[in-house]
C-alpha cells in the first residue's frame, strides 16, 4: 500500500510511492505520455502517466476525464525543479472518483459576473484559493495579536436596538414585531465589556446597508475592534501602528508564495514599518487644495489616458490574430482571454480618465468640515508609501461618542488611518467620550434619542475613565495586503448593493 498524503508534504516523500486524493486541475497529453495537473487543496502537483502495454485501459480513462474530476492518483514522487511546487508524480495508478464534464470554469475567458455567480466554484481557482489562505492566516494574525497581549475576546450581539454608526446604513429586521438593526459595530458593547477587562476586543461580522456599488463597500464584512481603558488618543495610535505591523509581517513570514502568485510587489509591503506618517484633518486639507495633490492628479490622468491609447491598440492587435485563418484553438482562447483582461482594465481607465477632473475639483474646492471622500483618501494614500494616520477630523462629521478636543472643541480626537498605494481607509478610530454632560450635548446635536442608549450612558455614570480603540476592516486590509483593486474578492461569498447569490 502506497502511503497517502498531501501535495504540501511531498518534500518528505521523494524516491517514495505516494497516493494523492484530489482534483483534476489541468490536463494534457503528448502521444505516450499524460500529464495530469492535480490540485489537493495544499498546492498544485504534475502527474506524469506514461502509456504501456499493461495500463492502456486506464490511459484512455484518464486521458478523457474532465477538468475537476475527483480522484486518487498513486505514483513515485520525484524532484524536479521546473514542476510547479517542486515535485512531481511518476504515476502507477488512476482512480476516479467522480469524472465529470463540462465544468462551467474553463480556461475560456470569463467575465466578472460570471465568475461571481459561480463564486461557489471560482473558490477552487488558483488565485482565490491564494487569497482565502491569505484572509485565514490574517485572522489568526488578529486574533493572536490581541491574545498575545492580555486582551479579554467579548462576543458582542448582532441584533442591536440602536445605531452604533451612521443611522443611514442600518438594516431593519423584524424582531418579534419590534424593529431591531443589524450591528454596525461591536464598539458600544466593547465599551461596556472594557470597565470589566481592562483591555478587550470584538472579531466578527457586522452590516451596514450602503447605498451606492463601490469598490470599497460591502454590506457584510468583518471587522476587530479593540477597545482600551485609561488610554488617549495616542495611545490607541500606537496600537493600531504595532498591530497593522504585525499583521503584515506575519503574512510575509507565512504567504509569501500565495502573494506571489497573485502578483503582489513585497517590497510594498516589507516597507511597512513604524513610525507611519500622521497628518490632522487641517494638514490634509492644506494639502488636497495644494499644488503636490494637483500636480498627482494631474500625473494619474496623463497615465490613465496614455493607458487607454495602448489598451485599445492591444486588444485590436489581438483581435486581428485571433480572426486569422489557422489560429489555433488554444492560441484562440488564450487570445480571448487576454481580450477580456484588456477590455476589463481599459473600462477601469477610461472611468479613470472620466472622474478624474471631478476629483481634482472636488480636492481644490475642499472646505474644513466635511469628511474625506473616497477619492481625497486616495490620493492622499498616493501620495505615501507607507501607512498615513489623519487625526483630528472636525467632530461633526464624526459619530456621536467621539471625544472632543480639550485644545480645540471644533475637533475629535480621532483618527482614520489610510492604506498606502491608494488603498484608503482600513481603520477608523477614536478616544471615546468618557464625560456624561459632554456625551448628552453630543447625542443631542445628532439628534439621537438617548432612551435606548442609557445603558451606555451609565458606564458614564459608574467609574468612567479616559478610553478609546479602534476598528480594522478585514476585507480592506486584505485587499491592500493581497493589491485587489476589488472587496469582492477578498472575503469568500461576498454581500454587495444587488448581489446575494450564491
Ligand atoms: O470607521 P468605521 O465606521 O468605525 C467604526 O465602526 C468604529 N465603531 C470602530 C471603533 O472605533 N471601534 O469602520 C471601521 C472600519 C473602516 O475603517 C473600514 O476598514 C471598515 O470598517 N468598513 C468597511 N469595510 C467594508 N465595507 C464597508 N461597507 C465598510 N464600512 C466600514
Ligand atoms: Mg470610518
Amino acid at each position: 500500500m502506497a502511503t497517502e498524503t498531501t501535495i504540501c508534504e511531498l518534500s518528505n516523500h521523494v524516491g517514495q510511492t505516494v497516493t494523492l486524493r484530489g482534483w483534476l486541475y489541468n490536463s494534457r497529453s503528448s502521444g505516450k505520455l499524460l500529464f495530469l495537473i492535480v490540485r489537493d487543496g495544499t498546492g498544485l502537483c504534475q502527474c506524469v502517466l506514461e502509456k504501456t502495454d499493461a495500463n492502456a485501459e486506464m490511459f484512455q480513462q484518464a486521458r478523457r476525464l474532465g477538468q475537476e474530476s475527483s480522484l486518487a492518483v498513486t505514483g513515485c514522487v520525484r524532484v524536479d525543479e521546473r514542476a510547479p511546487g517542486g515535485h512531481e508524480l511518476a504515476l502507477s495508478d488512476v482512480q476516479v472518483i467522480q469524472a465529470v464534464e463540462g465544468y462551467p470554469i474553463t480556461k475560456k475567458a470569463h467575465g466578472v459576473d460570471f465568475l461571481m455567480k459561480h463564486r461557489h466554484l471560482w473558490l477552487r481557482s488558483r488565485r482565490q484559493w491564494a487569497i482565502m489562505r491569505i484572509r485565514s492566516t490574517l485572522v489568526d494574525a488578529i486574533r493572536r495579536f490581541f491574545n498575545d497581549r492580555g486582551f479579554v475576546l467579548i462576543d458582542t450581539p448582532i441584533f442591536a436596538p440602536s445605531a452604533g454608526e451612521g443611522a443611514q446604513t442600518l438594516f431593519e429586521v423584524d424582531y418579534y414585531g419590534e424593529p431591531v438593526y443589524l450591528a454596525q459595530t461591536g464598539q458600544l458593547y466593547v465599551e461596556a465589556a472594557l470597565m470589566a477587562h481592562r483591555k478587550v476586543y470584538c472579531f466578527g461580522p457586522t452590516f451596514r446597508a450602503e447605498k451606492s456599488k463601490t469598490r470599497r463597500h460591502l454590506t457584510e464584512f468583518w471587522m476587530v475592534e479593540p477597545e482600551i481603558a485609561f488610554a488617549e488618543l495616542d495611545d490607541v495610535i500606537a496600537l493600531a501602528e504595532d498591530f497593522v505591523c504585525a499583521l503584515v509581517e506575519r503574512v510575509l513570514a507565512e504567504r509569501r508564495p500565495e502573494l506571489e502568485l497573485l502578483g503582489r510587489d513585497p517590497a510594498a509591503l516589507e516597507r511597512i514599518t513604524k513610525p507611519f506618517y500622521r497628518l490632522t484633518y487641517g494638514e490634509v486639507v492644506e494639502l488636497l487644495r495644494g499644488e503636490r495633490v494637483r500636480a498627482r492628479f494631474e500625473a494619474d490622468l496623463a497615465a490613465a489616458r496614455t493607458r487607454v491609447a495602448e489598451l485599445q491598440r492591444t486588444i485590436k492587435e489581438k483581435e486581428a490574430e485571433r480572426a486569422a485563418p489557422g489560429v489555433k484553438k488554444w492560441k484562440a482562447e488564450k487570445l480571448a482571454r487576454e481580450i477580456l483582461a484588456a477590455r476589463e482594465e481599459l473600462a477601469e481607465q477610461e472611468e479613470a480618465v472620466r472622474n478624474i477632473p471631478h476629483h481634482m475639483e472636488l480636492a481644490a474646492n475642499f472646505e474644513w468640515g466635511s469628511d474625506l471622500g473616497g477619492s481625497d483618501e486616495t490620493v492622499i494614500a498616493r501620495l505615501h508609501d507607507r501607512p498615513v494616520f489623519v487625526t483630528h477630523y472636525p467632530a461633526a462629521c464624526k459619530a456621536f461618542y467621539m471625544k472632543r478636543n480639550a485644545d480645540d472643541p471644533r475637533v475629535a480626537n480621532c483618527f482614520d488611518l489610510l492604506a498606502p498605494e491608494g488603498y484608503g481607509e482600513i481603520i477608523g478610530a477614536s478616544q471615546r467620550e468618557d464625560d456624561l454632560a459632554a456625551l448628552l450635548e453630543r447625542m443631542e446635536e445628532e439628534g439621537l434619542d438617548p432612551t435606548p442608549y442609557q445603558w451606555y450612558l451609565d458606564l458614564r455614570r459608574y467609574g468612567t475613565v479616559p478610553h478609546g480603540g479602534f476598528g480594522l476592516g478585514v476585507e480592506r486590509t486584505i485587499a491592500w495586503i493581497c493589491g485587489l483593486k476589488h472587496l469582492r474578492e477578498t472575503i469568500p461569498f461576498p454581500r454587495m448593493m444587488g448581489r446575494l447569490y450564491p
